[in-house]
């Protein structure tokens, strides 16, 4: 049905010296069902871009990178060719201005790291974004949840994005279960707590239907 699928996932790793490195808590659970939801329906071909992880699909390319530089640049070569970008990847906002090759040595009570922004790799996505092309983004919300991401979905020019309310109940992140929305320009739809996989069998759902109105 599709030309190729990019599927992003995990983690990003942002390393300040050899042993250490700025990372969040994504275990790359989503994307890999994501992954696997394409495979069992034979979507098209997938390449899997993805961060440190353990949840790796089986029978389909796979390429492992740990910044969100790595990531940007994976991505940049397989765009053009792809008709769906699902961006599930918990991107680092921040890298360390620097990278110190030797390791940082515990010499005063504080210390300062200055971060530096990294790219919003789904915004430049959206910059690029052709008519034949679905790009579909993931957000983590606590607060005004459906003002923030309806603004998301226009400012990076999305056609779904993948809604997260963040809370006690729904941590969301490492975890099997989540509660989700799915918000498309013209409306949302909630989705009931449920499994991962089944999250992504309706979010291809979504998705197929949005490709066969293009
Ligand atoms: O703006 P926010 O970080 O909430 O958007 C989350 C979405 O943007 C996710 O789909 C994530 O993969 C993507 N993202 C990105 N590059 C970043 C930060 C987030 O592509 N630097």
């Amino acid at each position: 049905m599709f030309k190729k699928i990019i599927i992003t996932s995990g983690p990003t790793l942002e390393p300040i010296d050899p042993v250490r490195f700025i990372s969040n808590r994504s275990s790359g659970k989503s994307g890999y069902h994501l992954a696997m939801e394409a495979r069992k329906r034979a979507l098209g071909p997938i390449t899997f871009i993805t961060g440190p992880t353990y949840y790796l699909p089986a029978q389909v390319e796979v390429i492992q990178v740990e910044t969100a530089l790595e990531m940007r640049a994976a991505i940049g070569s397989h765009f053009r060719q792809a008709n769906v970008i699902i961006m599930a990847a918990a991107v680092s906002d921040y890298r360390s201005l620097k990278y110190y090759p030797d390791k940082l040595k515990k010499n005063n009570d504080r210390m300062t790291l200055e971060l530096v922004k990294n790219p919003d790799i789904l915004l430049e996505l959206g910059r690029h974004k052709r008519k034949n092309q679905i790009l579909v983004g993931f957000a983590a919300e606590t607060e005004d949840i459906f003002a923030n991401a309806q603004n998301k979905l226009i400012a990076k020019n999305l056609d779904l994005l993948v809604l997260n309310e963040i809370s006690e109940a729904n941590p969301a992140f490492a975890c099997d279960q989540n509660q989700v929305y799915l918000v498309r320009p013209d409306g949302v739809r909630k989705l009931e707590k449920m499994n991962k996989a089944h999250i992504a069998a309706l979010i291809w759902d979504e998705i197929v239907s949005l490709a066969g109105r293009s």
